[in-house]
């Protein structure tokens, strides 16, 4: 897949980008990071993930505030090589030193990373059948809201999901909370509203979630942020996932149980609708 990196400000194949061996995001995780999709050449949500960027920054104390100058590079890597469909990963490290220690270095000097990628949706067969999820322990941390790239909770849910041939892992909490999926946020329809997580630190606050909720309250939908949990799952009669690449995604299967009668629900496929025609009008 055709792929354009810039390392601060230096743009190259993705394939041929480097970042030093000391580097804290590699060594330490201690890095926060972004993912927007584009559509016919244009970032979508581009206001929303940059805020989302800036509080993620201020919540490690990473001080690192040129968040125009690289809206500007990304635009520019999007127009001079000529991006249509495609995905943006930006990730912001607190830099190299020279020699490993937990402290933040004085001063830090961030690194500034990121690409762009052409993106084959391979997802709309399933944003029409749904898909399968199982439902696995959430071993994440307490600042989940941060958008840090300590993933290593999200990798090994993702993985068994992988190994259990679903799409994605369900986190849930000892108390049987359910809170997101492994790289989804997560709604569900129970007594004719719609659910999902209150933005609290035991989340990520999702872009496309926020969008949804916004377009379900246009609607006109009944939408209460309050979370499901294991034991509402025999009663719901919707269950969808929300991201920027699986955009709206519906679940018609948790572990061994369908959802539903096993076939995406009617307020899965209005807000569906509602979403393709914001994209269509970018
Ligand atoms: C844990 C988690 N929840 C939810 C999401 C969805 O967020 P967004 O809609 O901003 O892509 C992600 C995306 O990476 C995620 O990692």
């Amino acid at each position: 897949m055709r792929a354009i990196a810039s390392v601060n400000g230096q743009c190259l194949p993705l394939a041929e980008a480097r970042i030093p061996a000391l580097d804290r995001g590699f060594l330490f995780g201690d890095a926060v990071y972004e993912v927007i999709r584009v559509y016919r050449g244009k970032p979508f949500l581009f206001d929303e993930h940059l805020v989302r960027l800036r509080r993620s920054l201020e919540a490690i104390h990473l001080p690192y505030s040129d968040l125009e100058g690289l809206r500007r590079r990304v635009l520019r890597v999007i127009h001079d090589y000529g991006f249509q469909e495609a995905t943006i990963y930006i990730q912001i490290t607190r830099g190299a030193e020279s020699s490993r220690h937990h402290v933040f270095p004085e001063p830090a000097v961030p690194l500034e990373f990121f690409y762009v990628e052409e993106f084959h949706d391979s997802l709309e067969p399933w944003r029409q059948h749904g898909v399968k999820v199982i439902t696995h322990p959430d071993l994440r941390w307490k600042r989940c809201d941060i958008k840090s790239t300590n993933l290593l909770p999200n990798v090994l849910a993702a993985q068994a999901a992988r190994q259990a041939g679903a799409y994605e892992a369900l986190l849930y909490q000892a108390d049987g909370t359910l809170l997101e999926g492994s790289r989804t946020s997560c709604f569900g329809v129970l007594d004719g509203k719609l659910l999902t997580a209150p933005a609290t630190p035991s989340i990520l606050p999702g872009i496309t979630r926020a969008l949804v909720l916004r377009l379900a309250r246009e609607q006109g939908i009944a939408v209460e942020e309050r979370v499901l949990r294991i034991n509402d799952l025999p009663y719901v009669a919707e269950l969808f996932l929300t991201g920027t690449t699986s955009e709206i995604l519906p679940i018609i299967q948790v572990d061994d149980r369908l959802v539903g009668d096993g076939r995406p629900g009617p307020i899965t496929q209005r807000l569906q609708q509602a979403y393709r025609q914001l994209v269509q009008a970018l």
